[in-house]
């Protein structure tokens, strides 16, 4: 795409990488990625922030082409879709010096093979001149690795935000300005990436409103020219109750499960509760992970198949443990042939996640007026809880 002018002497230098179509070998990428480094040049001293994917290394030397000298390579993360480019530049830039935070560093010398005398180890809060611009740098750990960090330049307002903020979205134009599609992908990502840290996070927030901010670049997708849009959407993913939204997400292998999973979907909206009713077959995590941010209960619905839940509702019990959305209560229903059992233990699924499991309802082959009648209840149980939790009028 060639080097493109954020602001005056800052640059994105990246590397797109549209046809990228999994991550970590697991989140869909329908938009596929960037890989996002910046070059800064000041009055006095270069600096390029981060590097890209090492198969992408070509487009970013051609991107500093022109570049004769860096001063410095400064590295956010250690995860190598930024970092795995760095001993490259290094050694075409031998007089660079490579600045991160200590624990960056162990990761980074851990993770591949650096000269270490080229490592000038930054401090959370200490600031590089390059003159007429300045970073500081800020130590932003669990976005998502321990090492994060992020940094700032004030006499430019542009934040490098790394990792957090970013989106999977492989852009046409650098700038998100409202465009939509922008902000779902940063919605997906969120979940992907973030929230399962969000409870320790939450308070970058803070540290971020301190400072005047006219663009935030990130490591990954669009840069926000209005960077206000992307950090409000940050404060009601992380910070804000969830809805008075309940997300049934049901396998079925031969209807029953679905029709218990409909019958709840009918008996929680009576009540005032709103549903999303989602059936996983084929269901991909890009699909599943925006619904998970913002539901208050979520059900997990599954037919007992080979002595056991479903193999398709246990990954997503184990996504959800994992991710930890913001929901308060769980729930399990489902259909069995001769044992009940697995759908009784469904808690059991989620063993590190803090949310209060408020029902199960399991019925013998198609559900009859008992079912009908235990999801009523447990529709009468859910639309209890929004309302004490306050997310549903009384
Ligand atoms: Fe985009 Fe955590 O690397």
């Amino acid at each position: 795409m060639g080097k493109i002018a954020i602001k005056e002497d800052i640059f994105w230098v990246g590397a797109l990488d549209p046809e990228r179509a999994v991550f970590d070998g697991l989140l869909p990428l329908s938009k596929g990625t960037t890989y996002n480094a910046y070059l800064v040049q000041g009055s006095e001293k270069t600096a390029l922030m981060d590097t890209v994917e090492p198969e992408k290394l070509n487009e970013l030397l051609l991107n500093l082409e022109g570049v004769e000298t860096l001063d410095y390579v400064v590295s956010h993360h250690a995860e190598q879709d930024h970092s795995g480019s760095i001993p490259a530049i290094l050694e075409k830039y031998p007089e660079a010096t490579l600045l991160c935070l200590q624990k960056n560093k162990e990761m980074l010398m851990s993770l591949m093979q650096l000269p270490e005398d080229r490592i000038q180890v930054v401090e959370d809060g200490e600031e590089i001149s390059l003159g007429n611009k300045t970073i500081r740098f800020m130590h932003f750990p669990w976005v998502h690795w321990p090492e994060t960090a992020v940094t700032y330049i004030p006499e430019d307002k542009i934040l490098f935000s790394c990792d957090f903020l970013g989106s999977h979205h492989s852009f046409d134009t650098i700038f998100a300005g409202e465009n939509p599609e922008v902000y779902h992908g940063a919605k997906e990502y969120y979940v992907q990436i973030m929230m399962l840290y969000s409870r320790m996070t939450a308070t970058y927030l803070d540290r971020l409103a301190e400072l005047d901010i006219q663009f935030i670049c990130p490591s990954h997708g669009s840069v926000y020219d209005k960077p206000q849009i992307i950090l409000d959407l940050y404060e009601k993913w992380m910070r804000a109750e969830p809805e008075n939204l309940a997300l049934i997400a049901y396998v079925s292998t031969h209807g029953s499960t679905k029709v218990m999973a409909e019958h709840l979907q009918t008996e929680l909206e009576k009540r005032g509760v709103s549903v999303v009713l989602k059936d996983l077959v084929g269901l991909p995590l890009d699909e599943l992970a925006p619904l998970l941010t913002d539901a208050a209960t979520i059900v997990l619905g599954s037919s007992v198949i080979m002595a056991s839940l479903h193999p398709v509702a246990i990954g997503t019990a184990f996504l959800v443990d994992r991710l930890k959305p913001k929901a308060k209560f769980l729930a399990a229903i489902g259909s069995y042939g001769w044992s009940p059992g697995p759908l009784q233990k469904a808690a059991d699924l989620f063993p590190t996640y803090k949310a209060e499991v408020v029902g199960a309802v399991a019925a013998k082959g198609f559900p009859k007026d008992e079912a009908f009648s235990d999801l009523a209840d447990l529709a009468e149980t859910i639309a209890g809880k929004h309302k004490d939790a306050g997310l549903l009028k009384a």
